[in-house]
């Protein structure tokens, strides 16, 4: 059990890896011309991301006995893509807000978010093509492989919207493609550039993978039952029809009228505004908070087991540490 020193000296750490990724990323894309495409980009990087992606990265490195620093284009383009899958994504979603401030499409106009979006892809691949060798080429396929999951799991998700049959399983599918995928990506990326066995790597993705299904299911639940203050308005996935572990959770636990309340809102893909407070208080009766939070935790303790087959203990304990910090973020 990490002890309250370990955790105060992982979030010092954390702190600063996040800072450091934070100047160099939105960096990246000052003193670029056009500005009408330049300063949206910045916007769309700003605003108080939590850095993951990139601090996954950089920690991955470091658990092989690489060197961080040599992972942080590396750690660049992970976040430059996870940010260009956040500005259409927020198009896809119809998103006003993110991170507390209107997204790139409400701020400008829909062809500017979707031409930022391609930018930043494109910034991101620039960044990776930085990391030489056959380290590079492996990190590079590796990253690519990532982004062909996202793709492929946001299409499902779009697709979930207006079906009512989706199962678990399917759904776990899906937020391993649209999210955990890239996680794993991170891993990968880290550990190859940082000098990986085959068996670290192979680890490693292991626990990006759990680690992704956990955050996303976190995600879920926090779309419902999270705080607004922290960025992104509640009900947002009811309102769109989303398929989400809280929706599916609470059919397969309704009986009655509260279930042909929910089959109606799978049905039609999406509930309206003003019946939102009702299905959290539904949602609550049926116990599926509890529900959520119980498969956020099995996720986790998957990625901590995956942690075993390191041999580094420093490499252990600070993504044992990321784990528990993900498992009770509020945003
Ligand atoms: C949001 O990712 C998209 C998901 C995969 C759930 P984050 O929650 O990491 O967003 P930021 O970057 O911290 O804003
Ligand atoms: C995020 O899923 C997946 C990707 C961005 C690829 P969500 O649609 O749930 O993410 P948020 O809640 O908008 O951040
Ligand atoms: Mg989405
Ligand atoms: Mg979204
Ligand atoms: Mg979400």
């Amino acid at each position: 059990m990490p002890t309250s020193t370990d955790v105060a000296a992982f979030d010092r750490r954390y702190e600063r890896l996040r800072k450091s990724i934070d100047a160099k990323a939105t960096a990246a894309y000052r003193r670029r011309k056009p500005v009408s495409l330049y300063e949206p980009a910045v916007y769309a990087m700003k605003g108080g991301g939590k850095r993951v992606r990139p601090v996954v990265t950089l920690l991955a490195a470091e658990a092989v006995g690489g060197r961080a620093e040599d992972a942080t284009d590396a750690a660049i383009a992970l976040e430059a893509l996870h940010n260009f899958t956040l500005v259409h994504d927020d198009i896809m979603d119809n998103s006003a807000m993110r991170r507390g401030v209107p997204t790139v499409h409400k701020k400008y106009d829909v062809a500017t978010a979707v031409l930022v979006g391609d930018a930043m892809l494109a910034v991101s691949y620039e960044f990776m093509l930085r990391v030489e060798g056959e380290r590079g080429a492996r990190a590079a396929r590796a990253f690519n492989r990532g982004l062909v999951e996202v793709c492929e799991g946001q299409g499902l998700d779009k697709e979930f919207e207006t079906r009512d049959d989706v199962t678990l399983r399917e759904y776990i599918g899906m937020i391993g493609k649209k999210t955990a995928a890239l996680l794993e990506a991170c891993c990968r990326v880290g550990a190859i550039i940082g000098g990986g066995t085959d068996g670290e790597v192979e680890a490693l993705a292991d626990y990006g993978v759990n680690l992704g299904l956990a955050f996303q299911i976190q995600d879920d639940y926090l779309d419902l039952f999270g705080d607004e203050k922290f960025g992104k308005p509640i009900g947002g996935d009811l309102r769109e029809g989303k398929k989400t572990y809280l929706l599916l959770s609470a059919l397969k636990r309704a009986a009655g009228s509260d279930k042909k309340r929910l089959e109606r809102i799978a049905h039609k893909g999406g509930a309206a505004k003003k019946d939102i407070p009702a299905i959290r208080k539904l949602y609550e009766s049926l116990g599926v908070p509890e529900d959520a939070g119980r498969a956020v935790r099995r996720y986790t303790n998957k990625a901590l087991a995956s942690l075993d087959a390191l041999s580094r203990e420093d490499g252990r304990e600070n993504f044992a540490q990321l784990a528990n910090r993900l498992l009770d973020r509020n945003a």
